[in-house]
């Protein structure tokens, strides 16, 4: 391959920019032209492209979010979105792509390979970590670590008014940031989408919390554990059981911010293996980390089985709340 074309989709995430300078250097050194395309999906459509040089990519390995920008695409959820993507692909002598981003990003990549024959490979860039075939998503990291930086502070006041704080953070479908921040935080409850925890059984633990002499809480409710969210799931807890309660959601707060070291090097590593591979001939696959190692895994894989969370985790946190 001779020019291939990078890009960032769907929620951004802290290494993506990390990511993108990993794939454009280890290209250049490897004599490919590389091409960034802007906003996505959205931008292919639009045929906003950019040549990327190794200077392009400096200074970017420290920040937030994605120099590329990201978009989440309607019209390319669509044939003829999608077919108007191909054509401007094929018009800027592109021959490959690495899209960087989370399952909505590889459903997109897998639709635009079946239909027009594009050879894709994938880096998963999100937060959520809800990606099969890869221990850890690029971003997931820093995430967990800005949503315990806010729990921390949120612990002080909770402490000081004898309160109880419902911390709503993201993940509509999966509950890794819950649990790795519920258990780092010292959670008394972290209700999860995949462990259903209803009002009955959080208004108990409150009620056993405080005979037991704790004066106050922190119950880490992900996204979508729960119809409505925290402020919900706070209401009708104290409707059982009364108690003096707030809610605090940090939403995007978790999405941004310079990435750990974690997620740089995990980018760094990932981003590059996901160029060599496709200039290797093999596409279709996503670039993940399964115990140490890279390893690769069908893209269809990577969307839809599913990754189960780390029950020994959870419950170690029921444990450790005692
Ligand atoms: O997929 C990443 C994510 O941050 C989810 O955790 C969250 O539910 C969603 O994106 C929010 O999306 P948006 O930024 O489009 O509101």
């Amino acid at each position: 391959m001779k020019k291939i074309g990078v890009f960032t989709s769907g929620g951004d995430a802290p290494g993506m920019n990390a990511a993108v300078r990993a794939v454009v250097r280890w290209l250049s050194a490897n004599e490919v032209e590389v091409v960034g395309i802007k906003r996505g999906y959205a931008g292919m459509i639009d045929g906003e492209f950019v040549a990327l040089t190794p200077r392009d990519v400096a200074n970017i390995i420290q920040r937030g979010g994605t120099i590329l920008r990201t978009a989440r695409s309607k019209a390319f959820m669509t044939p003829e979105g999608r077919a108007e993507a191909a054509k401007q692909i094929a018009k800027a002598g592109i021959e490959g792509l690495v899209a960087i981003g989370g399952d909505g990003t590889f459903r997109g990549a897998i639709k635009l390979t079946q239909e027009h024959r594009i050879p894709i490979v994938g880096v998963p860039g999100t937060i959520d970590n809800d990606l099969y075939g890869t221990d850890f998503t690029i971003g997931f990291d820093t995430a967990v670590n800005t949503a315990l930086d806010a729990i921390d502070r949120i612990r002080d006041t909770a402490a000081s008014h004898e309160r109880v704080f419902f911390i709503e953070v993201m993940g509509r479908h999966a509950g890794f940031i819950a649990l790795n921040v519920g258990l780092a935080g010292g959670a008394e409850v972290i209700a999860l989408p995949e462990v259903p925890t209803g009002p009955d059984e959080i208004a108990e633990q409150i009620r056993v919390s405080e005979a037991k002499g704790k004066s106050s809480s922190i119950i880490v409710v992900a996204e979508g554990a729960y119809p409505g969210g925290a402020d919900t799931l706070m209401r009708a807890a104290q409707e059982i059981y009364p108690f003096e309660g707030r809610v605090t959601v940090l939403g995007h707060i978790q999405r941004g911010g310079s990435p750990t070291a974690h997620d740089r090097v995990l980018a760094s590593r990932l981003g590059a293996a996901a160029a060599e591979t496709l200039v290797a001939g093999t596409s279709g696959v996503m670039l993940g980390e399964v115990e140490g190692e890279i390893a690769l895994t069908p893209l269809a894989d990577a969307v839809e089985k599913r990754k189960p969370i780390n029950r020994d985790l959870y419950e170690l946190a029921g444990v450790l709340a005692e």
